[in-house]
């Protein structure tokens, strides 16, 4: 879970993400979903403007070694998680409720409940709620670095946030959760999450 330690670092401020939970929870509760235990990671981008920028995430599973990962991802009615690509990261949207407006290439198309969508390494890609909208992200595990932004504020705050300063700052380490840092992090599971030992 290491990589959901680095994203924990990119959350937004505690009292916009106070709010962002409980519009996030009503939902879930409403549509009668259950979430996963994890704390839902609330971001903005680092634009400082969460109701146009940002959604929430609830990862499930993120197993580096695998290779696999599942989230879900939360937007309400306009807004939207920017323009980005991965260079390696394979992953396929799964609309689990209302309608995403997905541009990928420069192509928009609307995603309603029940659609998919595969989105291949390389292709650039955004997306955008129609109301609140839920989606499932299937995915090669996610790994914060293989995130390129095509605003360049947005990539500079993820450097920055990751403990990537720019040229001629000193690099720090990404800083340890509570919980016990990002190593002890990486071996533990999911909160809620049980592994079953092997005979
Ligand atoms: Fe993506």
């Amino acid at each position: 879970m290491k990589e959901l330690d680095f994203a924990q670092a990119l959350s937004v401020s505690p009292a916009v993400s106070t709010k962002a939970l409980k519009t996030f929870r009503a939902a879930t509760r409403r549509w009668k979903i259950a979430m996963p235990a994890a704390k839902p990671l609330v971001s903005d981008f680092g634009l400082g403007d969460f109701s146009r920028t940002g959604l929430i995430e609830a990862w499930i599973a993120n197993e580096e070694a695998a290779g696999y990962c599942g989230k879900y991802m939360f937007l309400t009615d306009g807004q939207e998680c920017p323009l980005h690509h991965h260079k390696v990261k394979h992953e396929t949207f799964f609309i689990v409720r209302g309608e995403f407006s997905v541009s990928v290439d420069g192509q928009r198309r609307v995603l309603k409940e029940g659609q998919s969508l595969a989105i291949l390494p390389g292709q650039v890609h955004s997306f955008r709620g129609i109301g609140e909208a839920l989606m499932l992200e299937l995915s090669m595990p996610c790994v914060v670095r293989d995130n390129y932004f095509e605003d360049p504020r947005i990539m500079a705050w993820l450097r920055a946030a990751i403990g990537e300063a720019p040229a001629g700052k000193t690099t720090e380490k990404p800083k340890a959760s509570r919980s016990g840092g990002t190593a002890a992090a990486a071996r533990r599971p999911f909160p809620g999450i049980s592994r079953i030992s092997p005979r």
